[in-house]
């Protein structure tokens, strides 16, 4: 009866200690993570998380009214101004179903990051 679980597979396919020696295994990982210190000594410690920036907030003036063209503010007029800050804010919601479900703009919908940045600007509070 073989020792390993491996014995019948193919020689060589599957052993986990042959095709490196388990002290070079060892060697290799503790290089790695001198080079991930910069050389510095090592720490068994995972590493830190990449700390990400504060993420930029959404404005109105800046990412938002941009998203609309004049043809689209034009044709929408009926309903509601594009343009307008407060006219905008205030049918936020039916504005990103229109766009999230590809339905406006009915010449084009929008590429995913317009969508995102529309969303953000809604969930980050309607920044003028
Ligand atoms: C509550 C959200 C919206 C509703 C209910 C709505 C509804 C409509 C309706 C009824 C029309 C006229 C009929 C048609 O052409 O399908 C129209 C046209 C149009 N809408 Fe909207 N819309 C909305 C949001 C938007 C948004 C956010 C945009 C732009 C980002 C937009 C862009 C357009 C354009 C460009 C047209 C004219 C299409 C053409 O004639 O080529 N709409 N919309």
């Amino acid at each position: 009866m073989g020792y390993h679980a491996n014995d019948r597979a193919s020689p060589g396919s599957g052993s986990t200690f042959s095709a490196i020696g388990f002290q070079d295994r060892r060697r290799t990982t503790y290089l790695r993570v001198r080079l991930a210190y910069g050389g510095a000594a090592p720490c068994t410690r995972e590493p830190a998380q990449a700390v990400a920036p504060p993420a930029t907030l959404v404005s109105f003036g800046v990412d938002v009214r941009p998203l609309f063209r004049e043809k689209d503010r034009n044709r929408m007029l009926f309903r509601f101004d594009l343009f307008s800050y407060d006219e905008v804010k205030l049918n936020a919601r039916d504005i990103l179903d229109a766009v999230s479900s590809g339905r406006m703009p009915c010449d084009g919908p929008w590429r995913t990051e317009k969508i995102v940045t529309f969303r953000r600007w809604v969930d980050d509070g309607f920044m003028a």
